[in-house]
């Protein structure tokens, strides 16, 4: 479909579902803080959305205008897919379920830790687990994760993904008591988030975090029954960081500071699942040395094997990603991009004030077509595993570097 024809489905799609609400009584009020340039773009087909409140926000190499703004809880799918489909980069927002907390949103902290813990310490660890990884598990659990109808947060097949996930990590945790696997349940949809932690021998109040998210969805006619595999977006980013943590508890090796992996629920639909869980950690005080993010490692579009993201993200982290690269993955070529205001789950981390990284697969203007369609297989990403292998060895160097 040529941009231009798609733009008018858009527009199209956008109206009528403006004009299907005319009239009726008042819905469900929702809130979301979206970046400037994917508001001028909701604005154009839904004018009467207005800002509540705008704030300069500082990123990494610049500053952004971020935008409050209320509107009808039932439109966030359609807004979803329109800003997906009509940016450039991708533009994403984030969802609050209260006006202060939307604006709670535009404040951006910024918690700074000492440079001493990022370096290269433990090659005797991380070399022998780097080279015991598979292609093979990480193909396994694409498929599996796959062949769920969709992984949507409030589908059937969405909560079965995330008790998939949960008996799958309890089996790679079988027989370890310091290992726990839990879900995380969340208020207003069905699906849970899913941890696992690996409780540090001595700094165990301090965490080291690895995330990607487990739900799917599909821009046009998400329903109970609509297929959305998401094999890249993101079973890729779940599978990685699944087999870092099976070549790690395979290793045997014990982390001084707790380790604390996250299969998200709710990214797709404003970043739900991960503002909860950040949050919780702000709020309990938690001290997170820092937080990774995969989303999306399976798709090579790009020449480069890895970028970083640089806005939203914490820039010595990722000085200390490209380090990691360096010593462990030093065939690998590193390049730098940016994915623009509430992309994926960096964001809710970032938001706050917690150092987070997200290595992604690709540059953005070469990135995976067949996202959030019923066409994003392993097949369509080349129907191997190679590349997601790199950032499953990246995250397991990541856990054992910062956890000692
Ligand atoms: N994995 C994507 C982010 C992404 C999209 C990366 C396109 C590279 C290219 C993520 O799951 C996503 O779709 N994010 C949404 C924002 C979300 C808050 C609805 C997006 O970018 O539209
Ligand atoms: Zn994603």
């Amino acid at each position: 479909m040529t941009s231009g024809l798609l733009k008018l489905c858009l527009f199209s799609i956008l109206c009528l579902s403006l004009a299907a609400s005319a009239g009726s009584p008042p819905r469900k009020r929702a809130w979301i803080t979206i970046g400037d340039a994917a508001f001028r773009q909701i604005k154009t087909v839904a004018p009467e959305l207005t800002s509540i409140e705008s704030r300069q926000v500082r990123v990494e190499d610049g500053s952004e205008k971020v935008h409050a703004v209320v509107l009808d809880e039932g439109k966030l799918v359609t807004i979803a897919a329109a800003i997906h489909q009509r940016m450039g980069q991708c533009g994403g927002f984030m969802y609050h379920a209260s006006e202060s907390e939307a604006r709670a949103a535009l404040d951006r902290r910024r918690f700074v830790l000492p440079a001493r813990l990022y370096g290269i310490h433990r090659r005797d660890v991380v070399e022998p687990i780097l080279a015991n990884m598979q292609e093979k598990p990480i193909e396994s659990t694409i498929l599996a994760l796959s062949a769920f109808t969709n992984r949507y947060y409030a589908s059937k097949s969405g909560v079965e993904a995330s008790n998939w996930l949960l008996s799958a990590w309890r089996e790679l945790a079988a027989g370890r008591e310091d290992i726990s696997v839990a879900l995380v349940a969340h208020k207003g949809y069905p699906q849970s988030s899913v941890t696992l932690t690996i409780t540090g021998t001595d700094l165990a109040d301090e965490y080291v975090v690895v995330g990607a998210h487990l739900d799917s969805i599909i821009s046009f006619g998400m329903s109970e029954t609509a297929r959305a595999p998401g094999a890249d977006d993101d079973a890729s980013g779940v599978a990685s960081m699944t087999e870092a943590i099976r070549a790690l508890i395979d290793s045997g090796y014990r982390p001084r500071r707790s380790i604390h992996v996250i299969a998200y629920a709710a990214e797709e639909v404003g970043l739900r699942g991960s503002q909860d869980i950040a949050k919780q950690f702000k709020q309990a005080n938690r001290k997170v040395a820092g937080v990774l993010q995969l989303d999306m490692t399976n798709y090579k579009g790009a020449p480069n094997d890895i970028y970083l993201l640089t806005d939203y993200t914490n820039a010595a982290q990722n000085a200390f990603i490209a380090e990691l690269v360096g010593a462990y993955l030093p065939e690998l070529k590193l390049g730098y991009d940016k994915c623009g205001y509430g992309c994926s789950d960096h964001a809710s981390w970032d938001a706050q004030g917690y150092p987070v990284s997200m290595p992604f697969e690709s540059s953005f203007a070469r990135d995976n077509p067949t996202i959030h369609t019923s066409r994003d297989t392993l097949a369509n990403s080349g129907g191997q595993t190679a590349h997601a292998l790199k950032f499953a060895r990246l995250a397991a160097a990541y856990m054992v570097e910062l956890s000692f």
